[in-house]
């Protein structure tokens, strides 16, 4: 049988059970067991990739930031992005906006598809989001930012989290302040990147700014910002003394670091790297999932970047990398597959 239908018949394990989890956090009364959260990222971390970092020990997932104008407008893409299933609980909806009652209306919506808990996004440096008020624009406005949080809460009876950024720029660092308004307005938990606005995603983490937000409120707090392997999760834990962790670009074309976390944390297990048969078996897996859960044209066009994060790395990455870049159809992917397989059998 050839390989790419034997990897695509066999099924994925599932390695929740796999790692006993001591770490528990409470975001309401909902209890999440893990060490590490999957990050939102719009446009990448969808529906199929969601299932996939859950089935290696991602704690819980986030969904696709969601406009909450778009929702008060009947938007349909933003509606879509509010729909959760099973396979990616505990699941959290994301929702931008800078309007108290508009931010509270698409909340009470979001909550109608059941999520476990809602998400305010208070970080999210794009124009589209921030020039209109919204993402890390409210951290600007540390008083707007206490009243949608405080308007979200009241809108809803599940858990409400708030999503921030160290501040705008290092003039006006203010996660504490804004940490505090948001708890003190009912949310159940903070999420804190440790960048500033402008630093976008150059290099550096401000773990100090994130233990101060730990010290200075009572509710959770998920570190995030840099993390990519079990030792950086626990040096994040470590050093800010955060409840949880969160994953996002390490996480992508490499869900097994969710395991390596989970083990890691639990007793210092290094996991060896995953087989080259596992990473394919994963990889196609996950465009399978696309396929399934999108239009199939869409779905290829985006499989374009998932292969090439999967495929990082190996011998011939580069030859790899441009096959990837033109994907039409799953037969592509297969073959690519083989390709990958043939120059790094021994991996
Ligand atoms: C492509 C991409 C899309 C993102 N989209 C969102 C988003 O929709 N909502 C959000 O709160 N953060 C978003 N983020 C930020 C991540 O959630 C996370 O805070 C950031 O990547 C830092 O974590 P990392 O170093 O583990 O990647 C996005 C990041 C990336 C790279």
């Amino acid at each position: 049988m050839p390989f790419c239908h034997y990897i695509l018949a066999k099924k994925l394990t599932i390695n929740q059970d796999k790692y006993i989890i001591i770490n528990v956090m409470k975001i309401g009364n909902l209890e999440i067991g893990g060490y590490a959260a999957l990050a939102p990222m719009a446009g990448v971390a969808d529906r199929a990739m969601r299932e996939i970092c859950r089935s290696f020990g991602a704690a819980y997932t986030v969904g696709e930031l969601t406009s909450s104008k778009g929702v008060s407008l009947g938007d349909r893409k933003s509606g879509s992005y509010l729909a959760c299933f099973d396979d990616e609980r505990p699941f959290c909806s994301q929702l931008f906006g800078s309007e108290p009652e508009i931010m509270a209306d698409a909340a009470r919506h979001a909550a109608k598809f059941n999520p476990d808990f809602i998400d305010i996004n208070m970080g999210c440096p794009a124009p589209k989001v921030a020039g209109n008020g919204g993402g890390s624009a409210l951290l600007r406005n540390p008083v707007l930012a206490g009243e949608i949080a405080r308007a979200v809460v009241n809108a809803v009876t599940l858990p409400v989290t708030v999503k921030i950024r160290t501040g705008w720029d290092s003039d006006s660092v203010n996660a504490v302040e804004i940490a505090k308004r948001v708890e003190n307005a009912g949310a159940a938990a903070i999420t804190v990147h440790g960048r500033t606005r402008k630093q976008m995603y150059a290099p550096g983490i401000d773990y100090k700014t994130i233990a101060e937000v730990k010290r200075a409120v009572s509710i959770p707090v998920i570190a995030n910002g840099d993390v990519c392997d079990g030792e950086s999760a626990k040096y994040m834990y470590d050093v800010t003394g955060a409840d949880f962790v969160m994953v996002g670009r390490a996480a992508m074309g490499n869900p097994f670091v969710f395991e390596q976390i989970n083990a890691y944390m639990k007793d210092g297990t290094v996991l060896p790297p995953p087989s080259m048969e596992m990473r394919l078996q994963t990889m196609l897996k996950q465009i399978e999932l696309m396929l399934k859960y999108k239009e199939p044209h869409n779905a290829l066009m985006e499989s374009r970047k998932h292969t090439a994060w999967y495929l990082k790395g190996m011998r011939g990455a580069a030859g790899l990398r441009r096959m990837c870049g033109e994907i039409s159809s799953l037969d592509d992917i297969k073959v690519i597959c083989e390709k990958a397989l043939e120059g790094n059998r021994d991996l």
